[in-house]
Parts: C-alpha cells; structure tokens; sequence
C-alpha cells in the first residue's frame, strides 16, 4: 500500500530532519508536512527538499478540529508523525497556557480527526499508526547521587570513553512513573496520556517515543547550544542557570531522526521507548566544549571566551538532572547512536558558523526583542 504520512511539526528542529529523511529514503510514500510555522517553525530548513515530487506543505494548526479532519481526508492519511508542540521550558514557565492549547488539545484535535477518518474506511485502523513523539521530561528529574561523574554502567557509542560518565545511579525507563515538573513537561505527559488513551479506549494502534535532549542544525536559537554558539560568535554573555550543574543527557538530531525512522516501521503497536545515548553532561562541562571548539574553529586564541560565562538566576523548578536507559529500544530494534559527542558537537558547531545567514535570520526583529524582555531580569 502506498503510504500517505502525515509528519506535524516538520518546519521545527527535530521535525524537519525527520521530514528529509523520510522524502529521501522514501520515493514511494506522500509526505506531508503540517505546521503553523510559529516562531519555531522555520520553512527555510527544508530548503534542499521542497521540490520533491512526494513532498507537500501544508500551513495548518493542529489544535484546528475541522482542518485537522479535512487535511487527514483530504490526504488519505496512513500514518502520523507527531511532532508538532511548543517546546521550550523557559517560555512555558511564562505563557503556560499557549502550551496546553497546542501540546494537549492540539494533540487531542489530531487524535480525534485521525480516529473519525481510519474508524469511516472498510478496513478502519489496519495499517494505520499514530507515532506520538514525546521527551524525557515528562518522568521529571533523576538524583545526582555522583556529583563529579562515575564510569556509566552502560556501553554506548555516543559517549566518548574520555566521557563516559553517570552522574546518578537510576535512569528514566519506560516503566518509570511520570511526574512533570514544568508546564512544558505537564503538557507533554498529558498528550502522552491521551494517545494511550486513544488506544486502549477506542483501539488505535499508537506508539509514544521519549527521547532525551536533542542537539544539532535547524535548533532554534533559544536552546542551549546553538544560544551558546551564536553569543559567542557575537561576543555576548553566555547566561548559566544557577551553578551549572544540572545534568542533561544529549542525543545527535540525527540519531534521533534514525530512531524514529525503525520505530515507524517495526515498532511494536502501544509500546514505548525510550530514545537516549548514555551521554550525560553537566551543563557547565559541555558548556566549556562549547566554548572551546567555537573558539578553535574561529581562530579565536584558546580560553578567550571563557570570560562571556555569565551565572544568572535559576531556572524557576528547573530539573536536576535527566537520563535515559534506552536498552530496550537498542535490543529489541537494534538502534544504536552513530555519532560519539565530540564528533557531534564538531559537525554542530562548524554548521552554525557556516549557516551564519540561517542564524542572522532568525535572530533578528521578533526574536532579538524576545531575548532582551527573557534575560534582562536574570
Ligand atoms: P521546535 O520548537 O523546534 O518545533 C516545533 C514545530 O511545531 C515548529 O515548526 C512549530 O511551528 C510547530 N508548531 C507549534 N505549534 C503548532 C501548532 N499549534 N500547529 C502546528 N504546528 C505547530 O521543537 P523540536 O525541538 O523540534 O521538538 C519536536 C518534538 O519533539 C516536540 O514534540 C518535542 O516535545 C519533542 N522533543 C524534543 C526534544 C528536544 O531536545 N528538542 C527532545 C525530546 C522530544
Ligand atoms: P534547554 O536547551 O533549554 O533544554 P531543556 O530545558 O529542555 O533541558 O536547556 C538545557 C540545559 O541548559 C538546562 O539545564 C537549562 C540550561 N540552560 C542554561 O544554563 N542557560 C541557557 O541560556 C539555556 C537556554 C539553558
């Protein structure tokens, strides 16, 4: 059966890498990229795909019920992709309601238009699949029972044996018990709940992937690295919640996107996975890479960035730490990360300073007024 997928979110970070490797790989299937192009969606990140024969665009809120109905048939839609959310912390701790609309009834809106549709065919949900992407953040956060870093229990290629640290002794599995801290993660464990809900209520076949942090090109600039990246090119103070030490678990986008890709296929239909490398980093740690690897790749003389670190204000509930036990995916689909960090973070870097005009793009106007209002209280 030709396949017509609908991938939501597809103008964003991790979405757009999920889109091109889907038109890519796969001549024979119809992909549609739904997205409401907010700030984060970003049409200019599927440059290099958007001629294809077996690719369209379609600007849509997923939180719409009757265009949700109407793309889904329109398009004869198989299967869906869901990425579309809001997605940064710091802004859901600010404006939580826009994050419920989007990430909970967005998510239901979608759930109830693919339901009305597969339930009107001949042969309902066979073939069918909602993929419902979500992150680790909805288990909340782990202890950092080993500040300074111990060997990981866990053989991984992602991390680098001069890095292979575990900064605690228990990691997120599938079967841990969710409890958000933040509106962002509140309203992801929520959508979590109501793609479960939408199988064992009404039995469509549903899978929900949790992945941990994502890095790479395409990330908007308000996350983490790229933010750090592009201070430093411009000379501008690098804001380190707190002391720097919480711990974050750090996935190439790439690998992600991989995942993503066999999970489709050969997942199983209700199950879960977890989606992580093994590679912690306390923040500060990964931050002096950062910093490094930007000053070498400039020319910069060593260590002459170090003076931009700035520590401000803590995140408001701002979670210790996050780790992902991602063996399960590993054994049973054979997923493994292609990339250790330092390569990773190479790639990444040399991307953001040769895509200065992607970067310049998107910082300026809006963005720049939002930054200033976000840090000038910190
Ligand atoms: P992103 O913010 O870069 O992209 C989100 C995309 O969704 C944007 O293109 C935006 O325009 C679109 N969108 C937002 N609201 C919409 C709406 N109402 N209707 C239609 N489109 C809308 O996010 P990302 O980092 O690419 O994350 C994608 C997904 O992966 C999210 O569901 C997120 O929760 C999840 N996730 C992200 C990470 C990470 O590290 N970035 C880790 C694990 C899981
Ligand atoms: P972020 O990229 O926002 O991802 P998340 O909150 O989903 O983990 O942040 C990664 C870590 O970096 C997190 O511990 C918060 C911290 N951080 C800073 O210290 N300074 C910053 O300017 C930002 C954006 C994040």
């Amino acid at each position: 059966m030709k396949k017509n997928i609908l991938i939501t979110g597809g103008a964003g970070f991790i979405g757009s890498h999920v889109v091109r490797l889907f038109v890519n790989k796969y001549s024979d299937y119809n992909i549609v990229n739904l997205d409401k192009l907010t700030y984060a969606g970003n049409l200019a990140n599927l440059k290099d795909i958007e001629d294809k024969p077996n690719y369209t665009f379609v600007k849509a809120d997923i939180a719409d019920l009757d265009e949700m109905r109407r793309i889904i048939r329109e398009h004869a839609i198989t299967g869906i992709i869901h990425l579309a959310a809001e997605s940064h912390v710091d802004r859901s701790i600010k404006d939580p309601f826009t994050f419920a609309r989007t990430n909970v009834m967005g998510t239901l809106a979608l759930l109830q238009a693919a339901k009305e549709y597969w339930e009107s065919l001949p042969e309902k949900y066979e073939g069918k699949l909602f993929y419902h992407i979500s992150t680790d953040e909805v288990y909340g956060a782990l202890e950092l029972t080993n500040p300074e870093g111990v060997e990981s229990p866990f053989t991984t290629t992602a991390s680098s044996t001069e890095h292979h640290l575990a900064f605690g002794t228990d990691f997120f599995l599938e079967t841990t018990k969710y409890n958000p801290h933040s509106p962002y993660s509140a309203s992801k464990a929520s959508s979590d709940h109501f793609v479960r809900a939408y199988h064992d209520t009404y039995g469509m076949p549903t899978i929900v992937t949790n992945c941990s942090n994502n890095y790479g090109p395409y990330q908007f600039p308000e996350k983490l690295i790229p933010l750090f990246i592009n201070n430093i090119r411009n000379r501008k103070a690098l804001p380190v919640y707190g002391k720097g030490e919480n711990v974050r678990d750090w996935l190439f986008v790439e690998d992600h996107a991989r995942a993503i890709d066999l999970i489709f296929h050969r997942g199983k239909v209700a199950d879960t996975y977890n989606i992580g490398g093994f590679n912690e980093w306390k923040n500060i740690d990964l931050i002096k890479v950062i910093i490094k690897t930007v000053d070498r790749l400039l020319g910069n003389p060593e260590g002459c960035s170090d003076e931009l670190i700035t520590y401000v204000t803590d995140r408001a509930g701002h979670d210790l730490r996050y780790a992902i036990d991602s063996r399960k995916l590993q054994k049973e689909l054979g997923w493994e990360p292609s990339l250790q960090f330092e390569e990773g973070i190479e790639k990444t870097v040399r991307w953001y300073l040769d895509n200065q005009e992607w970067m310049d793009n998107i910082t300026s106007g809006d963005y720049e007024k939002y930054y200033d209002d976000m840090y000038k209280n910190r």
